[in-house]
């Protein structure tokens, strides 16, 4: 009897550590939405950001592009810490896939502004997150809830960029693969390249599909020929012009399924993109949301949350970064 009110005992408190451990670790460890209610006195630090990236969306609506790319590009790196937006001559910027990102600037703004109101509170981190939702908002994208919560990473290095992020020719399998690293499946990876929706893609990225496809001297056959013929016009053969063309064919630049119907079309411009109609791991979610496309928008939002919640730091990983672009050490 003595022995078996023992065990209990021992049980009960081992129970308890337990769970009082797994709580703090959760209370230390977890993301959530309004992170930052009260924590800037009475003050809405999401209306603060959310008012910066409208002043800039009215001047230029190509920043939805930018953040979309930009948040992609530094959570698939490190996770969503902010490495993205490290300077220097060694950093995740400098490597060439990153050359051609934009919206920097957009971040530095959203900082200041929120940093007048109450400084050292709000991570780099979580300003990419908030400003892309904000930005996919305005065009016409639909509305998905954030979490906060994240920290700023301390560590942002070229040579991490070509492990993780897929390469501009990247198949659809190696892709797949890719984001299965980071905890995504195909159906999340075809969500989230509903981005393509909107920006632009330079033409060396997919000129062979235009003139020597495979070394055969023909176009990529899988390529719609009016649209090779249109494509061109932009892109000619050895120049050393490298213009940009739209990535979604349609003529509308807001964020809907209609990237869907182009692929559908034989009208994608990246090998991912057309190929992503073509796998037949990828095809019936292309055609799902080709033709019912009505609830994009809401998938989309889900797809960039489980984005934006890829190894994240929080509770006292990290810092709260003084200046985005350089560690508080520097
Ligand atoms: C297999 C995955 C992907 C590949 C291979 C890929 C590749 C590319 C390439 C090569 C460009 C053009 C870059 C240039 O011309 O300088 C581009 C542009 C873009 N990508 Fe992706 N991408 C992928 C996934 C994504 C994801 C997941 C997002 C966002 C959630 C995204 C958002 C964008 C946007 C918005 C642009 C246009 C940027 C602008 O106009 O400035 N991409 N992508």
């Amino acid at each position: 009897m003595k022995m078996k009110s023992k065990s209990a005992v021992i049980t009960f408190s081992l129970g308890f550590i337990l769970s009082n451990w797994a709580w703090e670790g959760w209370c230390e460890g977890a993301l959530e939405i309004g992170f930052y209610r009260g924590k800037c006195g009475i003050v809405d630090v999401e209306a603060i950001v959310a008012g910066v990236v409208t002043a800039r969306f009215i001047r230029d609506p190509t920043i939805v592009a930018a953040l979309l790319r930009l948040q992609y590009h530094d959570c698939f790196v490190n996770g969503c810490d902010a490495s993205i937006l490290i300077d220097g001559s060694n950093s995740e910027k400098t490597a060439l896939p990153n050359l051609s990102l934009r919206g920097f600037d957009i971040i530095d703004d959203a900082k200041a502004a929120v940093d007048r109101i109450c400084q050292g509170v709000v991570s780099c981190a979580d300003l990419i997150i908030i400003a892309t939702r904000d930005a996919v908002f305005l065009s016409l994208g639909g509305r998905y809830e954030v979490q906060t919560g994240r920290r700023d990473g301390l560590v942002s290095l070229p040579q991490n960029v070509s492990l993780f992020l897929p390469p501009p020719a990247a198949s659809v399998s190696q892709s797949i693969a890719l984001f299965a690293k980071k905890g995504l499946t195909p159906t999340d990876m075809v969500l989230l390249l509903g981005a393509h929706s909107v920006g632009v893609v330079h033409c060396s990225l997919f000129e062979d599909r235009l003139y020597n496809f495979n070394n055969t001297g023909r176009p990529d056959p899988t390529m719609d020929l009016f649209l090779v013929t249109l494509l061109r016009l932009p892109c000619p053969q050895n120049t050393s012009t490298n213009n940009a063309v739209n990535l979604d064919q349609n003529i509308f630049p807001f964020m809907d399924n209609s990237y869907y119907q182009q692929l559908l079309l034989n009208r994608g411009i990246l090998p991912i993109d057309q190929e992503l109609a073509l796998h037949p791991l990828t095809r019936g979610t292309v055609m799902n949301l080709a033709t019912r496309g009505f609830d994009f928008p809401i998938q989309f939002g889900t797809a960039m949350v489980k984005l934006g919640a890829i190894e994240i730091l929080t509770g006292s990983q990290g810092e709260i970064r003084r200046s985005c672009r350089a560690f508080n050490q520097d």
